[in-house]
């Protein structure tokens, strides 16, 4: 089983003596209610050498806005150890609020350009609290490496740009998004749907494979290749937040035709449940649609 910590001297610690064996220091931030892509990161941390893997598990109000679905995002600690244990995660990092942001809190790290767009446009402060919180995290690991999934694509490139920017010792790695055998990418938030409504989000699977298959077959035009996503995502979900084809290091908009990679994402909501989801066009595996 691994180590169950709350606190963050007890992070910095077990990592310390860690490292003072010898061992390098993987980290693998989460909300908890893991799921497959999750411990797919995990292995990925291990596969890339962290003998010591670090999983923190905290649903960040920071990152939530207003009307999001914070008291509601599941929260399944014993379960998420219990995996945790198979995959052989050394120490488990579960803070509750007031020790992550105690009282006074008022320290914030904020990417500009790169959250401009996308999720930044429909979720303000969103990843202000992302950022801050990573960095919290990594301060009290200091890992050499830290696994993020690339469902949240944005995060990822933000991510990355921030431990450039500042100077931070950490590899970040962004791992394939991990999905089911009818493409719906993996996510904590899938539980919030019913049966109808999930048969309902695989429009967004159709449309990443349609996209992805006209870019393989020499589509470059952006209109079309958005419209390919937009169009059976606008049919069956109840709200779309965005369909976009972006340069995939910038996420500025593709000017009316593409280069030989882009980005292709976006979020709908069914319901109450928003999803999102990308396809790095030219470069990813494209979703399978059965
Ligand atoms: O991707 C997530 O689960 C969260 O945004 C993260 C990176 C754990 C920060 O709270």
């Amino acid at each position: 089983m691994p180590v169950v910590v709350h606190e963050p001297a007890a992070v910095v610690e077990a990592c310390d003596r860690a490292r003072s064996a010898g061992e390098r220091v993987g980290l693998v931030p989460t909300m908890g209610a893991l799921h497959e892509g999750h411990l797919a990161l995990i292995d990925e941390a291990r596969r890339r050498g962290a003998g010591y893997v670090v999983v923190t598990i905290f649903v960040n109000p920071l990152q939530f806005g207003p009307t999001e679905d914070f008291d509601r995002y599941p929260r399944t600690l014993d379960a998420d150890v219990a995996r945790c244990a198979e995959r052989g995660v050394s120490l488990v990092y579960a803070p509750d609020v007031r020790t992550m942001h105690p009282a006074g809190f008022q320290t914030h790290v904020v990417v500009e350009g790169l959250t401009a767009r996308l999720e930044g446009a429909h979720r303000p402060g969103h990843f202000r609290g992302v950022t801050t919180v990573v960095t919290k995290l990594f301060q009290v690991a200091q890992p050499c490496l830290a696994v993020f999934g690339r469902k949240d694509y944005q995060q990822w490139k933000t991510l990355e740009r921030m431990a450039r920017d500042l100077d931070m010792r950490v590899t970040l790695i962004g791992h394939p998004t991990v999905r089911e055998p009818d493409g719906l990418a993996l996510s904590s938030r899938n539980r919030y749907l019913g049966p109808a409504e999930r048969a309902r989000a695989l429009a967004i699977v159709r449309g990443l494979r349609a996209a992805a298959d006209a870019f393989a077959a020499g589509e470059r035009d952006t209109r079309v290749l958005e419209a390919l996503v937009r169009t059976p995502v606008t049919e069956a979900f109840d709200r779309v937040d965005y369909v976009a084809v972006t340069d995939p290091e910038t996420l500025e908009p593709s000017g009316e035709r593409t280069g030989n990679r882009a980005l292709v994402a976006v979020a709908a909501h069914i319901g109450t449940t928003r999803l999102i989801d990308n396809c790095v066009l030219g470069e990813d595996t494209p979703p399978t649609v059965p």
